[in-house]
């Protein structure tokens, strides 16, 4: 297959500038800049059929449509580098290979949108890629591809990096627009959506680095070309997948989109290690529901994913074999979402850690029959919280129930855990 957003990778090093524009890099931004309005280049993502990379698979070119064009005052584009869900490091790894793809991606984008001003919002401790992402915008700035009047078509941009202070909700995109604003990081009320009202209160558009980076090649080489980088005629485009686990090759790998779930595991990822048994994965980074052996053939897709009962996420896969306590697994992750919950809503701050105390008893061998029950309520309850954190947490617990319920009572009638965690 055609890569087309890791398809420059050089072991461990970053492409430079005069590699990436002597290999066709800022074409597609020239095509733009000399042939297309902004409105064709928002048709074109719209008929290239991108979704979102950043979790929700939300339509990227009709997040675009939704900014309004009449109001006075600027808008904004938010690259979202922040990713902090665990078992996700696509957008890592890309910014380490080439951060210069998603310059052009972001120039695209506010092309189209009529930005002049954008952010790329980094995760704390990402110091590499920031610093190839300062390299990259200092290099555009001398080529003239960034800054006043670009390429002498009178669209302007400047591009500022800020990087996180370090929590998990600052990926959520309200979230992130509170603390790049310099306040408090917690959720704000939806709507208004941020493309109507969002940084310092005018439209925002917050889209992932994955997302971005897509569009050089959708303008490049036109939408058709790019949606059948897709296994199946319902899946558009490449996605990477970033895989951790009990398999023999953990790397991110860029893939067709639609590939299955055996496929993937069987193929790139070079089967399970020696001695590894497939029991489990989390298809789609921490806040997805279990995918067991019965979901081999489902089509690593957002919808096929949806009606298997998951979610794609961020295509973050970690793969589970036999040795693996999945109530372990499930309080590992729960230790996580509780630890980051924000403490602005009370589902969120008080579920969180309650959830936390049941499975910690469970797994020590002090489960009650009732336990399993209250986790279920929660599960339920957790979805009436603020923001996408607490119902993104019950993921994986609402999978361990369903898909391991024999496992949890296991270790509530024998008060102790068969896998002799504790
Ligand atoms: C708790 C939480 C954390 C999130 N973290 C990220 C993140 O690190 N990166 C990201 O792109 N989206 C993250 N999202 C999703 C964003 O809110 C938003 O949907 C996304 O950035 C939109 O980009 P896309 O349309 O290109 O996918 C998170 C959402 C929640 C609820």
């Amino acid at each position: 297959m055609k890569r087309i957003l890791l398809g420059y990778e050089r072991a461990g090093q970053c492409l430079t500038f005069d590699e990436y524009s002597g290999n066709n890099g800022f074409a597609a931004l020239r095509k733009a800049l000399g042939e297309m309005s902004p409105a064709q280049v928002q048709q074109t993502v719209i008929d290239s059929g991108l979704r979102g990379r950043g979790g929700a698979g939300f339509p990227t070119g009709k997040k675009w449509s939704f900014v309004p064009r009449d109001l006075p005052g600027p808008r904004y584009l938010i690259c979202n580098a922040d990713e902090m869900e665990p078992g996700t490091y696509k957008d890592r790894v890309l910014l380490e290979q080439n951060p210069h793809l998603l310059i052009e991606g972001m120039l695209l984008a506010c092309y189209a949108l009529g930005v002049e001003h954008a952010f790329i919002f980094v995760r704390r401790g990402y110091e590499l890629a920031a610093e190839n992402l300062r390299q990259g915008i200092a290099a555009a700035h001398r080529a003239g591809l960034l800054g006043r009047n670009i390429l002498g078509s009178g669209f302007s941009l400047e591009l500022d990096i800020h990087q996180s202070a370090g929590r998990y909700i600052c990926g959520e995109e309200t979230a992130l627009i509170n603390a790049l604003e310099g306040v408090r990081a917690n959720p704000r009320v939806k709507p208004p959506f941020p493309a109507v009202k969002g940084l310092w209160g005018q439209p925002t558009v917050v889209n992932n680095v994955e997302t971005l980076a897509n569009i050089p090649a959708i303008i490049a080489r036109g939408p058709a070309w790019w949606r059948g980088l897709a296994a199946t005629p319902e899946a558009a485009g490449p996605k990477l997948f970033c895989i951790s686990g009990h398999v023999a090759n953990t790397e991110c790998f860029e893939l067709p989109l639609g590939m299955t779930l055996g496929e993937i595991i069987d193929g790139p990822c070079g089967g399970m290690r020696p001695g590894s048994r497939f029991k489990a994965c989390i298809p789609g980074g921490a806040s997805t529901p279990y995918f067991t052996r019965e979901h081999w053939g489902v089509a690593m897709d957002f919808d096929p994913v949806a009606r298997a009962g998951s979610r794609l996420g961020t295509g973050g896969i970690i793969v589970f074999d036999q040795t693996t306590c999945m109530v372990g697994a499930t309080l590992n992750l729960i230790r996580f979402f509780a630890r980051e919950s924000c403490g602005w809503c009370t589902p969120c701050r008080e579920g969180l850690p309650f959830v936390r105390h049941i499975l910690e008893r469970i797994e020590n061998g002090r489960g009650k029959t009732d336990d399993i029950e209250i986790l279920r309520e929660h599960v339920r309850y957790l979805n009436y919280a603020f923001c996408a954190l607490a119902p993104g947490a019950m993921g994986p617990l609402e999978g361990l129930l369903r898909l391991f319920g024999d496992e949890v009572k296991e270790h509530i009638v024998r008060g102790k855990c068969p896998f002799g965690n504790h």
